[in-house]
């Protein structure tokens, strides 16, 4: 009998199984893959890995600008790929490193939810575990659409596209979302034609409106050829080419990414026969312990419904259903300030409220944007495009934030922490960022939103 059992071995799964070490419980984790999930071995590793050779490619070509004289750069795709997989490989030896040390069982199979604290897996050695408690973590599988059914080859999603053997010449990249965008972006820098589609008026949907339309425009810039407003016809497959039609508008490519959302992975493991519910095939979960429906059945990561799909809110949901398996008591996931990043060149970045969330929630909203056009670094990096906008209560506390522009994924974290605890403008304003930094274009825009601007 373990203290915990645990289904799914990705960010959601295996944070649980790594923290559970703090309160000496047993875990057996079921992955029928490897651990590590999607995250480690199909999305956000070895799509930065991607996304920094296409930095590197950037800043090579770039370099004279800096009287650094270098040769045109060339990309060694397979080059690419192999530190790609090599990242990986060092990012997984050291999980299992990690597990091993924690004394996590890895349970090889695929799991199933068999009734309260029993999970049958399946696989090369089928066998029952029985488990206090149990902890459903399967995560999530790429969405298409009607005629865009992945074939793997010419169709398909970013499974499949982060392990090309050679860069495609001609892309179509449908939905642009964080994995739309990425992709389009460092395919345009690395030399690929791109076209971008999206269904909704704006890119990034989720996103300020602002920081919208400066990525429309910078990723135009790149060459990127964006189409938005507009639902794509069902693809036409020549021999050679793909037409891909939108509102009357044709173009041939190469090779089709589907990139519009992604399916949580919940049927077929006995979720609803042991009283899980669902809604469209999400996870219903209490948002303070993580419980669901079925007694001592608790869901983390992608599959929970109405929290966002990104591994650092696996990871913050693993430990809250550990923390509640252990000691009781509820240890809510602070959902108000994740910070979404975006890891395009460069970075859209954005936590708590947007301005149009702000407003809907009620609150009486003023605002605050400050390009970075004047920031002594980010002229000096060549990279003085982008913005900071904050959204704050009137007379109140920061609520929200946005950055575009270098390193907007790191400076994102101050901001975080205003939104997490409340602060003031003023309060916030009142600490001094080192010159010159980047981090000054956030410094700078706390002095604006208190009121005081400097610069
Ligand atoms: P998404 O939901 O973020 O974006 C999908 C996009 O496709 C939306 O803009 C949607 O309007 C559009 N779309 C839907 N149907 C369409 C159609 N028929 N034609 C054209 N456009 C259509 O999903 P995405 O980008 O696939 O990512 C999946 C999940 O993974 C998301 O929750 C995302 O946040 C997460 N993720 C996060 C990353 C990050 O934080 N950097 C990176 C990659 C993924």
């Amino acid at each position: 009998m373990y203290d915990v059992a645990i289904i799914g071995g990705g960010p959601g799964g295996y944070a649980a199984a790594l923290y559970a070490h703090n309160f000496e419980l047993s875990v057996a984790l079921v992955e029928r893959a490897e651990v590590g999930g999607t995250c480690l071995h199909l999305g956000c590793i070895p799509a930065k890995s991607w996304i920094h050779t296409a930095e590197v490619f950037a800043e090579v070509a770039g370099a004279a600008e800096s009287g650094v004289i270098a040769s045109a750069p060339t990309v060694d795709w397979e080059r690419a790929r192999q530190r790609k997989n090599a990242v990986v490989a060092q990012l997984h030896k050291g999980l299992l490193g990690l597990l091993k040390q924690r004394k996590v069982e890895i349970v090889p199979g695929t799991g199933r939810l068999a009734g309260p604290g029993i999970v049958d897996v399946t696989g090369e050695a089928p066998r029952r575990l029985e488990a206090r408690k149990v902890i459903i973590a399967t995560g999530s599988m790429p969405r298409s659409i009607p005629g865009y059914e992945p074939d793997g080859v010419r169709i398909v999603t970013s499974d499949h596209a982060l392990d090309w053997t050679a860069q495609p010449r001609r892309v179509a990249v449908i939905g642009a979302g964080a994995i739309g965008i990425e992709f389009a972006g460092f395919l345009a820098e690395l030399g690929s034609e791109v076209h971008l589609f999206e269904v909704l008026d704006q890119i990034l949907p989720g996103a300020e409106p602002e920081a919208a339309k400066l990525m429309n425009r910078l990723l135009s810039r790149k060459g990127i050829k964006i189409t938005t407003g507009v639902a794509v016809d069902p693809p036409v497959m020549g021999p050679n080419d793909i037409t891909i039609t939108a509102a009357g508008q044709a173009v041939e490519v190469d090779v089709v990414l589907v990139a519009v959302g992604r399916a949580p992975v919940t049927s077929g493991i006995g979720l609803e026969e042991a009283g899980v519910k669902l809604d469209r095939g999400y996870v219903i979960a209490d948002r303070r312990t993580m419980l669901t429906d079925a007694p001592g059945v608790y869901a983390v990561g992608d599959i929970v419904a109405g929290t966002p799909q990104l591994a650092h809110a696996g990871f913050a949901e693993g430990i809250a259903a550990v923390t509640h398996i252990a000691t009781g008591t509820p240890a809510p996931v602070e959902y108000r300030a994740i910070p979404f990043v975006v890891y395009s060149l460069p970075e859209v970045a954005w936590v708590g409220l947007t301005e149009a969330q702000a407003r809907q929630a009620g609150h009486d909203v003023v605002t605050f944007d400050h390009g970075i056009g004047g920031v002594g670094r980010a002229i000096i990096r060549g990279s003085a495009q982008g913005l900071v906008k904050i959204v704050t209560e009137r007379g109140g506390p920061i609520l929200g934030a946005t950055v575009v522009g270098p390193e907007a994924g790191e400076l994102i974290h101050e901001l975080m922490y205003a939104v997490g605890w409340e602060a003031l403008p003023a309060e916030a304003a009142a600490f001094i960022h080192a010159h010159p930094t980047l981090a000054e274009a956030v410094g700078e825009s706390l002095l604006a939103a208190s009121g005081r601007s400097l610069h």
